[in-house]
């Protein structure tokens, strides 16, 4: 048998210490590379969270606009009601450190103002309203803005699901009762769903915080100074 032979490529003397020298520049080129990919991934998440941020506070904002633009008609007013803000300390009531207050008049007249209570004893959690509320202390009417319910159960208080919500239309506090102011489950005059009571009950509860609020402060939020910058910020 012929000996075996291993087949030996022919290597000139520098080529091994040249090899390991680029060897070492690629893999610190790679490296580089790799960090600035890292920078920038971080940066693009970064700017991408920030404007996701943004476009939902934006949205949100489109919505309270169209809603406001529903409950309180351009006809029964003569100002520019997202001019006419003032904001309220009243965490308490309105779920939220700070509270925008939006307010309609006519011949500078008090004709609604507009609040935002947030609910937090929902099923799932926190409720956001548009509660409009005319100077007399009657009920312009009320939206959902933004919730957590279950779809098909909690979500009928959404206008697009049901007229629910419009049980709220033309009440006040004494329309009915301060003590009728429940579900019907708890002897009170609102509906509430089947299978669902704990939805309606905590929307209930936010208007007639906001009515009281609206009550015991009417003067107050329509004469506090308008803050322009937050209306349009
Ligand atoms: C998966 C699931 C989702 C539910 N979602 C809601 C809801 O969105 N709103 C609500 O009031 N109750 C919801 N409920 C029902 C509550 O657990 C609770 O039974 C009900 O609100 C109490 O009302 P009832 O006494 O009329 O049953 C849900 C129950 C389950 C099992």
């Amino acid at each position: 048998m012929p000996d075996q032979q291993t087949t030996q490529l022919p290597v000139s003397p520098s080529a091994v210490p040249r090899r390991r020298g680029a060897n070492t520049v690629a893999v610190l080129i790679s490296g580089v590379l790799l960090g600035l990919f890292g920078v920038l991934g971080a940066g693009l998440v970064g700017i991408s969270h920030d404007g996701t941020a943004e476009r939902i506070a934006a949205n949100q904002r489109e919505a309270l606009l169209q809603q406001l633009r529903v409950l309180v008609p351009a006809d029964a007013i003569d100002n520019d009601m997202l001019s006419d803000v003032t904001e309220v300390a009243a965490p308490e009531q309105f779920g939220a450190p700070l509270t925008r207050v939006y307010r309609g008049r006519r011949a500078g007249q008090p004709v609604a103002v507009v609040l935002s209570p947030v609910v937090t004893q929902g099923y799932s959690g926190s409720i956001a309203l548009i509660v409009a509320i005319l100077a007399d202390g009657r009920l312009a009417g009320v939206r959902v803005l933004a919730h957590h319910e279950t779809p098909g159960l909690g979500d009928k208080i959404e206008i697009e699901r049901t007229d629910w919500v419009l049980g709220f239309d033309g009440r006040a506090l004494g329309d009915p009762p301060l003590s009728a102011w429940k579900v019907k489950r708890d002897g009170g005059v609102f509906d509430q769903f089947t299978g669902a009571t704990v939805t309606p009950r905590a929307v209930v509860r936010g208007v007639k915080g906001a009515l009281e609020y609206f009550n015991e402060h009417a003067e107050q939020l329509f004469a506090a100074p308008a803050i322009e910058e937050a209306a349009h910020g």
